[in-house]
């Protein structure tokens, strides 16, 4: 029976349930979100991993092993075109102190014909009818290139046939012999490229560059973006996040906040302002990251899809992934990281007077961006110091940002068998995270149930801050994160999807206690990885991006939020295998009722509908299997269909009214009753 008449058995939903997490993991950041379509666009530094994983074979398998390996700058991505055409590294001419690496490319005597150099973007790049916007640094050799004047030709082409799409030709520019002359150019090829196997390149006439070295920086190729945001987001991938109605984003990690060493821990401050003075860090995840995807990248993302930020700031502990060990800054040296701190939250929020403030509005963006949240590290159970970083740095931060609620990453309840003793203040949330097996889900439908309680009513709330079904059921229920995986799932099922939203719904009963969730990771490069399942995979053609099950469900749960919890007695059995959750939407006076079955077989239900809400329609989310799972070359497999039960609609009088349906099995269904 859903009780619509009793409004003070109501409670208020969390409005920010349902959220994004993003870090730059599998290439989720660069190659991935951050539109720049050149890979090593400015020679950073390589990749730790040099064995590429294993691609499209629609294995369900985890990746291989990340060998650790020294960061060097590297020549990946590029190739030069003509015979005797020379490149090789270059740091003789650096563009910036950030950017001291560029490529020296040496024409041969003898040349002719077409020569250059080439990059194979992220493995092969998108060409569709758009405007591409491109540019590079270039420095001439004196005196051998006397004459000073130089044709660049710049073109998209087929990696396999040669085709070319675009091409532009920037004539008679003036190459300085002393510093790097800044060329830009647009490409806007008229067809869309039968496949994303395709090369940016940069091309000279033979004759003209004969004997002659060029130094070259700092490249780069950007297609339109998400909004149109300058330096922005790759537009199908920022879509699909936008089409889940999120209400908030967690950036910028994850392991990847928190760097394998301090010295590489995610500097805000160095990620801002021209990519000349982004000089990008060895990133958590075994490759170089060149923070184009910067703070105020991030900030902006959150802009645009208009959306709250939950900002994770460095809390002093840096942990090597890869070597399980790990930094943690001592008790006399946490005023830094407080500053830190205060300065990013400054840099955000604060008014052009301030002087972080002012640093955001000499980049364009005057108006602050609030903060509503802010997490205090990530993961610091791995840390047996987060005691006095937490206490250190929430103290601090909350003295000089009282309204930002905080998030302690390590909680007692968690902890307690590594004697910790981290205390949360009341109002103020603990981000738990969850990789694990589906029945772990499913039996944690009530976990939520009698949190206060079960935590001496400290007041302390909940942000699942990370969640996915990691593996299928084991006979020992213990998750396996080694890598190479034999138990992970490569990409969401339905049983996934399932047993996720049944914990989903748990917390959706709780508002009073769970007010924040956000799946991760959140995005895989199909081509280089360092874990599954992943919510959204994709690879460099957009017709391959794929929208797993975990994310149709989260889609659904998050498009259909009440305002208000509506109290469900249940007179007839309880929850399992039907799991539900009803809302009442105030803004449109609709009854939003939540239903997912786990069972193999069809359900019946039956529900008190008030009379007056007699129109019924809905949206499901069911597969043949359980083990259904959407990939590239089987994109819908798992996919939301509208239920067409209008025909159901509820029947009888008065608030006695019934509703009567069969939950087919194995479905996640969103019914909606109208007025
Ligand atoms: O989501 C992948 C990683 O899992 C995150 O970086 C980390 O917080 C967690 O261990």
């Amino acid at each position: 029976h859903i009780d619509t008449k009793d409004a003070s058995k109501r409670n208020a939903t969390a409005p920010y349930l349902y959220g994004l997490m993003h870090e730059d993991i599998s290439h989720s950041g660069d190659g991935g979100i951050y539109a720049e379509l050149l890979a090593n666009r400015a020679f950073q530094g390589s990749n730790w991993n040099t064995t590429l994983l294993p691609n499209y074979n629609g294995s369900l398998i985890g990746p291989s092993e990340n060998p650790v390996e020294p960061i060097a700058p590297v020549l990946t991505a590029w190739a030069a075109i003509g015979n005797g055409t020379r490149i090789t590294l270059d740091r003789l001419h650096p563009l910036s102190s950030a950017i001291p690496t560029g490529i020296e490319i040496d024409f041969p005597e003898n040349a002719e014909g077409e020569v250059g150099f080439q990059n194979f973007g992220w493995w092969g790049m998108n060409v569709e009818p758009q405007t591409y916007n491109v540019s590079f640094y270039v420095q001439g050799n004196y005196p051998r290139n006397q004459e000073n004047t130089t044709a660049f030709t710049v073109s998209l082409r087929s990696n396999l046939t040669g085709e070319v799409f675009a091409s532009s030709t920037v004539s008679n520019v003036s190459v300085s012999f002393i510093d790097h002359t800044f060329v830009t150019t647009t490409l806007h090829p008229n067809a869309t490229a039968p496949n994303s196997n395709n090369t940016f390149v940069i091309t000279f006439d033979g004759d003209t560059v004969k004997g002659q070295t060029y130094y070259f920086s700092l490249f780069s190729l950007m297609p339109e973006t998400f909004m149109g945001t300058p330096n922005g987001l790759r537009k199908d991938i920022a879509q699909a996040f936008y089409d889940m109605n999120p209400t908030f984003l967690r950036f910028p990690g994850g392991n990847n906040l928190e760097g394998v060493s301090p010295q590489q821990r995610w500097k805000w401050w160095e990620t801002l302002g021209p990519l000349t003075d982004r000089p990008g860090r060895a990133g958590d995840w075994g490759y170089y990251n060149t923070q184009g995807l910067g703070l105020l990248e991030y900030l902006q993302w959150t802009e645009d899809m208009n959306i709250e930020r939950l900002l994770a700031v460095y809390a002093g502990f840096s942990l090597d992934v890869w070597g399980q060990s790990g930094a943690s800054y001592p008790p006399d040296r946490m005023q830094e990281i407080l500053q830190e701190a205060l300065d990013e939250i400054e840099f955000c929020q604060g008014n052009i007077t301030s002087k972080w403030g002012s640093v955001r509005a000499s980049l364009g963006h005057p108006e602050p961006f609030d903060i509503k949240f802010v997490e205090i590290g990530n993961e610091d159970w791995f840390s047996n110091t987060y005691p006095y970083r937490w206490e250190y740095l929430y103290n601090g931060l909350k003295a000089a940002y009282p309204n930002i609620t905080y998030i302690s990453t390590a909680y007692n309840e968690a902890s307690t068998s590594f004697g910790y003793n981290i205390s949360i203040p009341s109002g103020e949330l603990w981000d738990t995270h969850h990789y694990e097996e589906p029945s772990f889900f499913v039996r944690g439908f009530d976990f939520y149930d009698n949190w206060q309680e079960r935590t001496n009513n400290t007041g302390v709330e909940i942000f699942l801050g990370e969640y996915s079904a990691l593996q299928i059921d084991t006979p020992t229920g213990i998750v396996d994160f080694s890598f190479p995986a034999d138990v992970h799932i490569m990409y969401p099922r339905l049983v996934s999807a399932l047993s996720e939203g049944v914990y989903l719904l748990g917390m959706e009963r709780n508002p009073n206690v769970c007010k924040l969730s956000a799946y991760a990771p959140s995005l895989q490069d199909f081509n280089w990885y360092n874990w599954t399942p992943d919510m959204i995979g994709f690879d460099a053609d957009p017709s391959h991006t794929v929208l797993s099950a975990s994310y149709w469900l989260q889609l659904l749960l998050g498009s259909y939020r009440g305002t208000q919890t509506l109290p469900v007695t249940n007179s007839e059995g309880d929850f399992n295998p039907l799991f539900w959750v009803a809302t009442l939407d105030e803004d449109k006076n609709c009854i939003y009722l939540k239903v997912i079955n786990i069972l193999g077989d069809s359900v019946p239900l039956s529900a008190n509908i008030p009379e007056a809400y007699r129109s019924v329609n809905g949206t499901i989310l069911t597969a043949a299997d359980l083990n259904s799972y959407n990939y590239i070359y089987n994109q819908t497999e798992v996919v939301p269909k509208p239920l067409n039960i209008s025909t159901s609609a509820p029947t009888g009088y008065g608030d006695d009214a019934v509703f009567k349906w069969d939950v087919p099995r194995w479905s996640i269904t969103v019914l909606q009753f109208d007025l």
